[in-house]
């Protein structure tokens, strides 16, 4: 609720809470509803739907005095989209009891993926975090990065790559011509590991049908897999990032329509650390280059 001021929450909750009086909602008893954000501070998902969070209150008592943590999600459809918040409401859980998996598969677009991941609460990552990483760049570019997760300052911007490494990462790219408006860039965890640690395992693998459809939504032509983590997560290898990066593999999920090339690159948190590997990253950003002119040169002759 970053950024809610508690009038507005509360004026959100009493208007949602006249909705739950007119019976139009199939909230359980016991509980009340606040919206988490007013529909147009949310420009990404579709007009007619609105991101509410469910709270529960005591009975009798002032809600707004007794709003309690957030206990769920619900992605609300308005069937009128005119009249705002007024008409029937459906309501859908989007978090609890849906695995990732399923959630990942109802997005047709990054804005849906982004709303249901907003909505999703069984990550407990995301319970500490203070805003979702979501994606960065353009994502009509042909060319795609996945780091590993965000830091701190990825975290208080909402946007993967800004802190130290991001800014290596940068330099990196526009040593070969690219940055954020002809490359989109995104981390196989939208929200932040406490104390910058690696994501476990069950985190990985738990957020892992959310950046596989991001990638099949952005269907890049190639994919830079930014780091150890994302590159052996993303192509199911134990091999460390020294035998994966310096040479192309095929990325292939049931979404896309033809195999992705992929390639592994140190992360710049690494190069940060060991200098001297610079050299090598520098051979393997030249690599992606002819990649890219190759494709680039390939789709003219073919217009
Ligand atoms: N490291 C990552 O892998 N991703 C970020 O967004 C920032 C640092």
């Amino acid at each position: 609720m970053s950024g809610v001021t508690y009038k507005q929450r509360y004026e959100w909750f009493q208007q949602v809470a006249q909705l739950i009086q007119q019976g139009t909602t199939s909230v359980a008893p016991g509980q009340a509803l606040a919206l988490l954000k007013p529909r147009s501070r949310m420009p990404h998902v579709d007009p007619r739907s609105a991101l509410i969070e469910t709270y529960v209150t005591a009975p009798r008592q002032r809600p707004a005095q007794h709003l309690q943590a957030p206990q769920s999600s619900l992605l609300v459809q308005v069937e009128s989209p005119n009249s705002s918040y007024v008409a029937k409401l459906t309501a859908a859980p989007v978090a609890k009891g849906r695995s990732t998996a399923s959630l990942a598969a109802s997005a047709a677009t990054l804005a849906e993926l982004k709303a249901v991941m907003e909505g999703f609460e069984d990550c407990p990552l995301k319970a500490m975090a203070t805003n979702i990483v979501f994606g960065d760049g353009n994502p009509k570019a042909p060319i795609m990065f996945v780091g590993e997760a965000p830091g701190a300052e990825e975290d208080k911007q909402g946007k993967p790559f800004v802190g130290l490494s991001g800014q290596l990462l940068d330099r990196m790219m526009a040593a070969i011509g690219l940055d954020r408006s002809t490359a989109y860039i995104t981390n196989m965890i939208a929200w932040r590991p406490p104390g910058n640690r690696q994501p476990s395992s069950q985190e990985l693998l738990q957020c892992l049908p959310f950046v596989q459809r991001h990638i099949e939504l952005v269907a890049p032509k190639i994919l830079i897999l930014v780091g150890g983590v994302a590159a052996k997560t993303l192509l199911s290898r134990s091999d460390g990032i020294m035998r994966m990066r310096g040479t192309w593999h095929d990325y292939m999920t049931s979404g896309l329509q033809t195999p992705v090339a992929t390639t592994a690159l140190f992360h710049p948190a690494y190069l940060l650390r060991s200098p001297g590997q610079k050299k090598e990253a520098w051979r393997d950003m030249q690599m992606i280059q002819d990649k890219l002119r190759s494709m680039e040169a390939q789709s003219y002759a073919r217009s």
